[in-house]
């Protein structure tokens, strides 16, 4: 979609043009499934799903069926009811799996992300002494990079020997896929697994993941992404790309809470191989786990790397929210997605045109395929004075120092009346 005809016409011309568009748009009802924040009787314009989704109204019925059941029923909530909490990960998973376009067996809801990192870690990477390198991308989410640091080091390995991280190039804001690949290709000898962000935290740019990972099984290494950013942001195909392994948070884009839960993705071809991990009991195979015997025996697929007891109030939310995901399509969510963004950085480019410089360079790749809901821009003047008269107006982002603010459009909730509202008070700004 090109939304060019539209950089000189007047801004009412665009705001009509959005309210017709809403009234057109076949996800229209689902915004009456969420809470939006109100502030002075306003709602917020709310493009902060990046960080934390909004609440799905579902949550709480959700979270009151399991504390009726505890209520009702104490620790036989368990095994009693019409939703037996030993088997709560089973219930959303058919969800998720379409979600992340995987088998139902190869995902699980578990722990939290950063957790799962680690574990993940702990089967995927085998280290030889001739291979032992973890290559990734430079600038990823500090916790990502914390984890593979002190992973390494808890293997004896020296970070700075064994983590290869491959930047933009000079000058640029985005790393290419052809430097991914090439590093892939250089370092095959020493290469033991590439691990990164599927989609980038700050810069907003989505990584070609099948290409990747064809390259990464060519040098003969697993591959795993950390999905925090994608997940339910981009429609993804993680069984037949033949991805090795994922991880993921459910507090953004699927709108299921503070601190919601993460989980796993571990690729069907692993399930029958005896990989290393560490277990727990909830790992352990279901029908035998109360005999409490010694002696890990796993549960088949992503099951299988489960450590502990569950959180059933934490996993009430995430079913909730994933039954939305189900009725609402990913695919159709993305294509909103796709216009939403456009049409916001269309309302960028004209910021830049009406004062005549480029006051905001979107860092996020153009092109569509190359990003998710989310543009990240670089403020060149007075980034926190527009930060704050965005909020002052209602419109919520997030801020990253020293200049950047990250605005993401979530298709289940935003409208495009919301983002020719950003484009209206873009032009009220006038401290540039
Ligand atoms: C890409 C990425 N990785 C890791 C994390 C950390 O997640 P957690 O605190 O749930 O472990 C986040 C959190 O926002 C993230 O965005």
């Amino acid at each position: 979609m090109t939304f060019e005809k539209y950089l000189n016409v007047p801004i009412e011309e665009l705001q009509d043009w959005a309210r017709q568009q809403d009234q057109s748009d076949p996800l229209r009802h689902f915004r009456a499934q969420f809470y939006v924040p109100v502030r002075q009787n306003k709602p917020l314009i709310y493009l902060c799903g990046n960080s934390l989704g909004l609440q799905p109204k579902a949550a709480l019925e959700a979270i009151k069926t399991e504390l009726d059941t505890w209520q009702n029923h104490g620790v036989e909530g368990w095994f009693e009811g019409t939703q037996p909490w030993l088997f709560y990960h089973k219930y959303g998973q058919k969800e998720l799996a379409n979600v992340l376009g995987a088998q139902p067996a190869e995902v699980c809801s578990m722990n939290q992300l950063t957790v799962n990192i680690h574990l993940l870690l702990t089967s995927f990477y085998n280290p030889t002494p001739q291979k032992f390198k973890i290559l990734t991308i430079a600038g990823d989410f500090p916790s990502d990079q914390y984890a593979l640091e002190t992973h390494l080091q808890s293997r004896g390995m020296l970070p700075q020997n064994a983590l290869i991280e491959v930047a933009a190039r000079a000058g640029e804001r985005t790393i290419r896929t052809k430097d991914l690949l090439a590093a892939i290709a250089e370092h095959q000898s020493s290469l033991a697994l590439v691990f990164m962000s599927g989609l980038n935290y700050y810069t907003g740019q989505l990584f070609d993941m099948p290409t990747i990972t064809q390259a990464a099984h060519a040098a003969g290494v697993a591959v795993g992404f950390d999905l925090a950013h994608a997940i339910g942001n981009v429609p993804l195909q993680l069984h037949a790309w033949g991805v090795d392994f994922a991880t993921w948070c459910s507090y953004k884009y699927l709108n299921s809470g503070p601190g919601g839960v993460s989980g796993v993705f571990v690729h069907q071809n692993h399930h029958d191989r005896n990989l290393p991990r560490l277990a727990g009991w909830w790992g352990y195979d279901e029908a035998r786990r109360f005999e409490m015997t010694k002696g890990f025996v796993p549960m088949q697929g992503a099951a299988g790397w489960q450590l502990s007891t569950p959180n059933i109030l934490s996993l009430a939310v995430h079913r909730a929210s994933l039954a939305i995901f189900e009725e609402a399509g990913i695919e159709n969510l993305r294509q909103k997605s796709r216009q939403l963004t456009a049409f916001l950085e269309l309302m960028i480019t004209r910021a830049n045109q009406r004062t005549n410089k480029n006051w905001i360079e979107i860092m996020t790749p153009q092109h569509p395929d190359e990003r998710g809901s989310q543009l990240s821009l670089l403020v060149a003047e007075n980034g926190r004075e527009l930060f704050d008269f965005l909020l002052h107006n209602h419109i919520v982002g997030d801020w990253r120092e020293p200049n950047c603010i990250r605005l993401a459009p979530a298709p289940l909730y935003n409208t495009f009346e919301e983002i020719a509202e950003v484009g209206r008070c873009l032009e009220l700004a006038q401290f540039v």
